[in-house]
């Protein structure tokens, strides 16, 4: 294995068990190194380190696989995998669906699998992981035998490593929609149109919690609703009427065939931009019992932060002038740099700048197979909570 010297600056992180060391910590690499290389990494002063993929593209240049001597890495991914097919256990008396590795979280970086009723997708999001493709899949198929694997490696972070965006089949075969469960209710998920993976998973158990709030003869708004979980969901608790607001006309044609799969009769979808819609739908006076705010993330950097916050702010403000007396309203936010703390301080700005007053009921955060590791808080990245408008 070649060697990479990181600079004693990052030596910490070591320590500290972080996977990532940034381009501006490396010391010294070989220059023939091919990209996402598996390397052994060293001290300035040959201090053994870990072993890790090294890409000199990305800004994250050096991924770590283990802060500990391994030479088998085939059965390094494969340990990795099961323990995180183990983690996912529990899940199954609820759900067929769910993800199974969560990159950096299981400690397999740049490594995305979701299971839905025993199809996979996949996502190998780093020069490294492209690499350790076939293992990956050949230990997939033979840990899981799914029917089918599908690669949905296209998103944008595959450009910065020096790679193309892909979807492909790339095992067995894979049907137009396939039917999970959560819960009480089913879902079709759409692997080859559906966004990111598939299909929201980490929302499992809000969407759950949410519509432990639904009360019979609820009018509910799911703005940002995607294939329609949370409305869905309340429907079920007893809630009477739902309107789904997305701006994608391809996720309401799945909320429809979600409802009818439920049995959902008294909703209505709206294909328009949630900003547009909770103005105008005040124009028509209509109020709801309870409204979910789930929007795309915000911030994808911390230089979007502010933006992100004002956008926040207009949204809740805005619901909450739908929002009946005594009504709930569900606030999430899926960016890492928008903090619980962020999304407090605008709901407060929000209730002071139309005169309410408002209880925390419930604080929620992604599911648990989307692990948070500690040693990393940036995978820590959904949060919200749901408030009730006194
Ligand atoms: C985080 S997902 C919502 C997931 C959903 N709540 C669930 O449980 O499956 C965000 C959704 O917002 C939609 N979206 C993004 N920007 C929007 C906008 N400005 N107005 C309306 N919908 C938007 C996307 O199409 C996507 O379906």
């Amino acid at each position: 294995m070649k060697k990479v010297i990181i600079k004693s600056s990052a030596e910490h992180k070591f320590r500290r068990q972080i996977q990532w060391v940034y381009r501006n910590e490396i010391k010294k690499y070989p220059r023939d190194v091919q990209h996402g290389e598996i390397v052994e990494i060293f001290s300035p002063s040959g201090k053994f380190l870990g072993i890790g993929y090294f890409n000199p593209l990305s800004k994250i240049s050096l991924r770590v696989l283990s802060f500990f001597k391994r030479k088998d890495i085939k059965q390094l991914i494969k340990d990795r995998i099961k323990d995180a097919v183990k983690k996912r256990e529990k899940l199954k008396e609820i759900t067929d669906a769910y993800r199974l590795v969560h990159s950096e979280a299981d400690l397999l970086p740049g490594l995305t699998v979701d299971y839905y009723s025993n199809y996979l997708s996949v996502q190998f999001n780093t020069a490294g992981m492209e690499n350790l493709r076939q293992t990956v899949l050949d230990i997939l198929v033979e840990e899981i035998k799914p029917e089918g694997i599908y690669d949905k490696s296209d998103q944008k972070v595959r450009k910065i490593e020096g790679l193309e965006t892909e979807n492909k089949t790339v095992y067995g075969s894979i049907p137009e929609k396939i039917r999970i469960r959560e819960y009480q209710t089913e879902f079709y998920v759409y692997l080859k149109e559906g966004q990111k993976t598939g299909f929201y998973l980490d929302q499992r158990s809000n969407r759950k919690t949410v519509s432990d709030f639904t009360g019979k003869g609820f009018t509910v708004l799911d703005l940002f609703c995607n294939a329609g979980g949370f409305g869905i969901h309340a429907y079920k608790k007893g809630a009477d009427y739902i309107k789904f607001v997305d701006i994608s006309e391809t996720a309401l044609k799945q909320v429809e065939e979600n409802c009818r799969l439920n049995g959902v009769e008294n909703f209505e979808t709206v294909n328009e931009n949630v900003f547009d819609f909770i103005k105008e739908e005040k124009g028509r006076g209509k109020m709801y019992d309870l409204i979910i705010l789930d929007p795309p993330s915000f911030a994808k950097t911390k230089h979007e932060k502010e933006g992100a916050l004002r956008g926040f702010k207009y949204l809740i403000l805005n619901s909450l002038k739908l929002l009946k007396n005594g009504g709930y309203l569900s606030v999430f936010s899926c960016s890492y740099h928008v903090s619980m703390d962020d999304l407090l301080d605008v709901s407060k700005d929000a209730l002071s700048d139309s005169f309410n007053a408002a209880h925390i009921e419930k604080f929620m955060y992604q599911d648990i197979d989307h692990p948070v590791l500690l040693n990393m808080p940036e995978t820590l990245y959904l949060k919200g909570f749901i408030l009730k408008k006194l």
